[in-house]
């Protein structure tokens, strides 16, 4: 028998097979800013406010739960593929009253592995090839890669930044304009993805706003996608509207939550989506071929935190939390005579960086030099002052990267411990790298 030809070439072994062209899309094969600013690629001591999770335990009571969920039997095997019934049940209590309506546990509620695999799933399910999807940037960077895992076509519209010369500019100062999302409107668009509180900005949208954006969507009968995984998260009194609460908007719009971010939780992967029958049904049956169903241990404990935070005064407590670890990097931003957006809503803090000028020889490496003047900043911050963050221009297609360009984004989803030692680095070193 002939040999195989593929045994008779001589060339590398490390390739026979060649991978999908899938991966070719959606930046999926591009060094993504993770890998670039990841702690492996920075000083040992560096302090990573890049990566947006937490550095500290989940509430006590949740971790309890989990724990206790590992010793029952039926919690260590597979779920109902639509979530564990006492998490839907949770759910239904706490997403009722906020979406005025009575939540069938059935029909109208899915758990998900984290808000990604539910979003992938949306995608599976509702997108035909060259379906065009609209997003406003800067963008969360997983959604690039889900849409066109799925055949879909991004469309981008971006958020314009507060006026230079505002001085203490908020977030909701980051706007929209609705004819630019008009235009980008066209007879492939399927769907909006709406980001409220908004992850880099700290963006909670406007009920006006986002009466304007459902006005499109009705005018052009387009499914809405909000992602609304920071809910729990808004601050200084800012009300966190729901885009599915206004009128005829509960029939086209999904809403994606993440136990993940309420509890901070970020690696059980456990996530839901709320919506009509006509979108979560599809939606079910995408997920159920993805993955099956959410690993059950951790549904039971995010089912036992949303029992008890309520009552526990839980998500206040966490908000004014979140508020003090804002603070103290406001605080010395302001000391530094950095221009920030003042975030109004999740844990992200978009610093100006335009006064920040590095030394010319820096010697920057490879990576980074080919990128947008962002990463270079973000990279000089990281390895001389020893705090690390994400170039914003990431957010952005490379043909609106020049308006993500000037900023880099702080989390403060970090202990106060480690957030006084950032500041305390940020005021000792980089004073002398800005020019005022
Ligand atoms: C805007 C946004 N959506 C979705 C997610 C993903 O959430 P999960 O961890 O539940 O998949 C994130 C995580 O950073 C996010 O920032």
């Amino acid at each position: 028998m002939a040999a195989p030809s593929y045994l008779l070439t001589n060339g590398p072994r490390d390739a026979l097979v060649p991978f999908s062209s899938r991966l070719k899309e959606g930046r999926a094969l591009a060094e993504d800013v993770w890998s670039i600013y990841n702690v492996a690629n920075l000083p040992a001591d560096c302090i990573n406010l890049g990566q947006g999770y937490m550095n500290f335990l989940p509430p006590k009571w949740v971790t309890e739960a989990a724990s206790k969920a590992l010793l029952g039997v039926t919690e260590n095997h597979y779920s109902h593929p639509k979530g564990r019934m006492r998490l839907r049940q949770a759910l239904k209590s706490m997403y009722s009253p906020l979406f005025n309506r009575d939540l069938d546990v059935e029909s109208e509620i899915l758990v998900t592995s984290g808000a990604n695999e539910g979003q992938y799933s949306v995608f599976t399910a509702f997108l035909e090839q060259g379906d065009e999807v609209i997003m406003f940037e800067p963008f969360f960077d997983q959604y690039l890669p889900s849409i066109t895992f799925n055949g879909g076509t991004p469309v981008y519209v971006p958020l314009h930044p507060p006026k230079a010369d505002v001085k203490k500019p908020t977030s909701n100062q980051w706007t929209i304009d609705l004819a630019e999302l008009r235009a980008a409107i066209t007879p492939r668009t399927k769907m909006i993805i709406v980001n409220t509180p908004h992850n880099p900005v700290g963006k909670v949208f406007s009920r006006q706003e986002l009466e304007g954006i459902a006005a499109l969507a009705e005018e052009f009968n387009l499914l809405v996608m909000s992602d609304e995984v920071y809910e729990t998260l808004t601050f200084d009194g800012e009300e966190h509207v729901r885009i599915a609460t206004l009128p005829g908007m509960w029939d086209r719009t999904v809403t994606v939550g993440s136990a993940g971010k309420q509890f901070a939780a970020t690696g059980w992967r456990v996530g839901w989506l709320i919506g009509p029958a006509s979108i979560i049904r599809p939606t079910l049956a995408a997920t159920t071929r993805i993955v099956f169903c959410t690993n059950s241990p951790l549904q039971e404990a995010a089912a036992a935190g949303i029992e008890e935070a309520e009552k526990r005064g839980y998500y206040a407590q966490q908000r004014a939390e979140y508020t003090e670890r804002r603070k103290i990097l406001t605080d010395v931003f302001d000391a530094l005579g950095l221009t920030y957006s003042l975030p109004l809503g999740s844990y992200f803090i978009l610093v100006d960086i335009r006064k920040v000028q590095f030394p010319d020889d820096f010697p920057f490496p490879p990576s980074v030099l080919g990128r947008a003047r962002d990463f270079r900043v973000a990279w000089f911050i990281a390895t001389e002052i020893g705090v690390s963050s994400i170039p914003v221009s990431e957010f952005y297609c490379e043909e609106h990267a020049s308006i993500g360009e000037a900023f880099i984004r702080f989390s403060f989803c970090k202990d106060h411990e480690t957030l006084h030692r950032a500041a305390e680095r940020l005021q000792q070193k980089l004073e002398k790298y800005i020019v005022q």
